[in-house]
């Protein structure tokens, strides 16, 4: 049987514009037309992973609204299992996001129905591995966290956006994810107690750290449209592997393929990749 990923994390209609610079503060600058797109961290992870193949179950929170049947649509039709996405009486989250000829993204998140999300919410039965992300309440996240380390479920936590977490969380973390400017301001990643970490570096791979060592881990050299949502397929992709059976060292360079190809297209969620492009 394939076995089972559960990712916990945010679901936003991703309200896109291409901007030649980004406005200052009382400034107004015209942009292209704006995309709806599907993505949210948690839904984005759950799509990358569910490309791949095997089981993703997804559980987030939507709101009754077109935004909703958006991301619900997006999940299903990538074969995500969203019977714990529950709707509840709230806008489901927005991302609010300009992009520039670089390929560089700026985001402003309106959480809304992501942070309606509960303890109670989760449920992993089934699963090998939890993906975890930071766009939903932390007690949320701290539970899940708990739940899988007492049901012997891996977990992989994305920490983003950066947010402060107990000790007993940081402890079930195998490995935590942070990009670069992230492990900067958080210092030793092993010193806080995790199991292991890995920092995405973008064009320059990831490094895996683990007691036993740092590895460094190549990506393919590609020419960026859109990094949105790189971080997130490279979590997913990370997870599914993980998942199968790979050390942390082959799943991370893998998630590096996964995570360049999506800087090549527009979008997050429709940027993934299957098993078979790679
Ligand atoms: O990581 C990219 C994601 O961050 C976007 O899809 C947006 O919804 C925000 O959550
Ligand atoms: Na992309």
């Amino acid at each position: 049987m394939e076995p089972v990923v559960a990712v916990l994390g945010s679901a936003n209609a991703d309200l896109v514009v291409d901007v030649v610079s980004r406005p200052g503060p009382g400034e107004t600058v015209l942009g292209s037309d704006v995309r709806v797109l599907p993505g949210g961290k948690g839904a984005n992870t759950a799509v990358a992973a569910a490309r791949l193949g095997g089981r993703v179950i997804f559980i987030g929170a939507v709101g009754d609204d077109g935004h909703g049947e958006l991301l619900r649509r997006s999940l299903t039709m990538n074969g995500v299992d969203i019977g714990k996405v529950r709707t509840v009486e709230r806008p489901t989250g927005a991302a609010f996001i300009t992009v520039t000829g670089d390929g560089e993204n700026a985001i402003v998140v309106s959480p809304g129905a992501n942070a309606a999300l509960r303890p109670q919410d989760v449920d992993l039965s089934g699963a090998a591995v939890l993906a975890a992300s930071l766009e939903v309440p932390v007690a949320v996240v701290e539970h899940a966290v708990a739940a899988a380390v007492a049901a012997g479920v891996r977990v992989v936590l994305n920490l983003s956006p950066v947010t402060s977490l107990g000790a007993a969380t940081l402890a079930g973390l195998d490995p935590l994810i942070v990009n670069q400017h992230e492990a900067e301001a958080l210092g030793p990643l092993l010193e806080l107690g995790v199991r292991s970490a890995v920092v995405t570096l973008g064009a320059e791979g990831a490094e895996v750290i683990t007691p036993a060592g740092t590895t460094r881990v190549a990506a393919p050299r590609v020419a960026p449209v859109d990094t949105t949502g790189a971080g997130d397929a490279f979590a997913g992709a990370l997870a599914r592997r993980l998942a199968v059976g790979d050390d942390l060292v082959e799943a991370a360079g893998y998630a590096c393929r996964v995570a360049a190809v999506s800087v090549t297209r527009p979008g997050a969620q429709p940027s993934y990749p299957s098993a078979d492009e790679l």
